[in-house]
């Protein structure tokens, strides 16, 4: 039983640790082109560092965590760090979120050191669109996923950010895809975080239409999976295909929110989509023990806030979504 309960009466038990705020994409809702402006190194929680914190949120009753940033696989031996987490009294399961650019020469390490299921960003399966979309390559991002494949990572749960007159004619193709490969897929509204997210606004799909539009040609049994996460899942008839919708701004999830965000600088995000926070990194820099740390993560819990406000407050999130990973 976690002993982090938010005054909403929601448990935390799941913690989204961005272990760089770097990346080697600009998709253009997360990250705008030629963006230079990131934490500095010094700033950065060494392996050591983070193994405390998540220790700490271990012996709180966290079970899962998620490796996120930026682009993960960026940070030097992340394998390394998901092992040591791995390890760690009371976290049951870890898993990664990626651009999968980076993947195909690590996903055997990965699986190895404890990721046992990965979630890839990919929204368009042509590669001028890729381009055009995140500045990058899609065949890398094709090849990390065979990899990962290969190695056994389960589910590989694609994400797709849904953008009308962008990738919006290509939600079938990427169903067509999932079924081929027995990946799982999540379609994802925009969300307005920092600059960049505010111009990805205008692109904008309430994915109830996405939903219609899919139930034409696939027959979609409602209701699979409730899990743990903010997707509302679907299964097509007749297939293992499960296919997710995560709706931030048509339909907000907030009241079973059970997660908090650490980024790369040891700063403790209470919600995505608000600026409340607690800085751990001074504290552990300063010497604190571990009654202390615990004590400034449950009086940070406390200030959770009730929910997010991207539809009521789009410019209120200055921050991009490349420091707190989604
Ligand atoms: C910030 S990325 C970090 C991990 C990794 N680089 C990746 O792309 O999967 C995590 C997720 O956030 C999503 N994302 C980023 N900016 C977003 C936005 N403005 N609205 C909705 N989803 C966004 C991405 O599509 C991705 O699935
Ligand atoms: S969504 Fe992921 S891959 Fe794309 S720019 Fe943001 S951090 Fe990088």
């Amino acid at each position: 039983m976690t002993a982090l309960i938010d005054p909403f009466g929601r448990s935390i038990e799941y913690i989204r640790l961005s272990v760089t705020d770097r990346c080697d994409l600009r998709c253009s809702y997360c990250l705008p082109k030629g963006f230079k402006n990131f934490e500095e190194p010094d700033h950065w929680l060494d392996f050591d560092e983070i193994e405390r914190i998540i220790g700490a949120f271990g012996r709180l009753g966290v079970k899962r965590v998620r490796l996120t940033g930026g682009e993960p696989l960026v940070r030097k031996r992340l394998p390394a760090l998901a092992s040591r987490i791995a390890g760690l009294p009371g976290i049951e399961d870890l898993s990664l979120s990626t651009n999968a650019t980076r993947l195909e020469k690590c996903a055997v390490d990965l699986r190895a050191a404890g990721i046992s299921r990965i979630n890839v960003s990919l929204d368009t399966l042509r590669a001028d669109r890729f381009k055009q979309i995140t500045q990058g390559k899609l065949d890398k991002v094709l090849a990390g996923l065979m990899s990962a494949k290969a190695a056994e990572l389960s589910p590989i749960k694609i994400n797709m950010v849904v953008m009308a007159g962008i990738n919006d004619d290509e939600v079938e193709d990427m169903v067509t895809f999932c079924l081929q490969h027995n990946f799982t897929l999540r379609f994802i509204e925009t969300m307005t975080m920092g600059n960049t997210g505010r111009s990805a606004g205008e692109h904008y799909v309430d994915l109830q239409t996405v939903r219609q539009r899919l139930a034409k040609r696939f027959d979609l049994l409602p209701g699979v999976m409730p899990g743990g996460g903010p997707a509302r899942y679907v299964q097509v008839a007749g297939t293992d295909l499960k296919i997710g919708f995560i709706t931030p701004i048509s339909q907000h999830f907030c009241e079973s929110c059970n997660r908090v965000r650490l980024s790369v600088d040891g700063t403790l995000y209470l919600c995505l989509g608000q600026e409340d926070k607690v800085e751990l990194r001074p504290l552990l820099r300063r010497g604190a023990d571990d009654t202390e740390l615990e004590q400034a993560i449950v009086s940070a819990i406390a200030k959770k806030p009730e929910r997010h406000e991207f539809r009521e407050k789009p410019e209120q999130v200055v921050r991009f979504m490349s420091l707190t990973g989604g």
